[in-house]
């Protein structure tokens, strides 16, 4: 396994629209494997292929409490078949937006179909943070952030502190 860099935010990469996987052979078990470690190491509970530069429809999450067991999910070309007309509200963060955080409302619930680490047909019924998780991981398969769900006075600002950033780390030439 190995730890990928993640692309921040803005970054066309992020805006693109990912392509569903053939089928879920060994390469991208190994790329679920190796976000999954990098999602760890950053640390996050999510993450998406797109963000670590594979424009693929992959994503991995893992919303188990600190201290419990592992809850890992490899999950290749999510469908989303219902989702609940409840909503709830979750201050979400981001790995490609570092250390920025806003309130984003979505279905409470959702069901989803996917293709699992063994090309297996899954469906799921997720609720509470693994929904709000899986719909914003969905999200960066259609290249959108969370920033795109809030005001534009909110995102620009986001998108200012974190392009003011990243001219602050340019290496300089060697
Ligand atoms: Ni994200």
């Amino acid at each position: 396994m190995a730890i990928l860099p993640i692309i921040t935010a803005p970054d066309p990469r992020l805006a693109k629209k990912a392509k569903p996987v053939a089928k879920v052979d060994a390469s991208v078990r190994k790329l679920m494997d190796d976000m999954l470690e990098t999602m760890y190491d950053a640390p996050g509970i999510g993450l998406a292929a797109p963000q670590v530069g594979a424009l693929l429809r992959v994503i991995v999450v893992d919303c188990a409490k600190d201290g419990d067991k592992p809850e890992p999910y490899r999950i290749a070309n999510p469908e989303i078949l219902w989702t609940s007309d409840e909503s709830v509200t979750y201050n979400e963060g981001c790995l490609s937006l570092p250390e920025h955080y806003a309130d984003v409302v979505r279905p409470a619930e959702v069901k989803l179909r996917y293709l699992d680490e063994q090309n297996e047909i899954r469906e799921l019924h997720a609720k509470g943070l693994l929904a709000t998780c899986i719909q914003h991981e969905i999200d960066h398969l259609e290249g959108t952030l969370f920033v795109d769900h809030i005001s534009a006075l909110k995102r620009s600002m986001i998108l200012r502190k974190l392009t003011k950033l990243k001219r602050q780390q340019v290496p300089t030439p060697a």
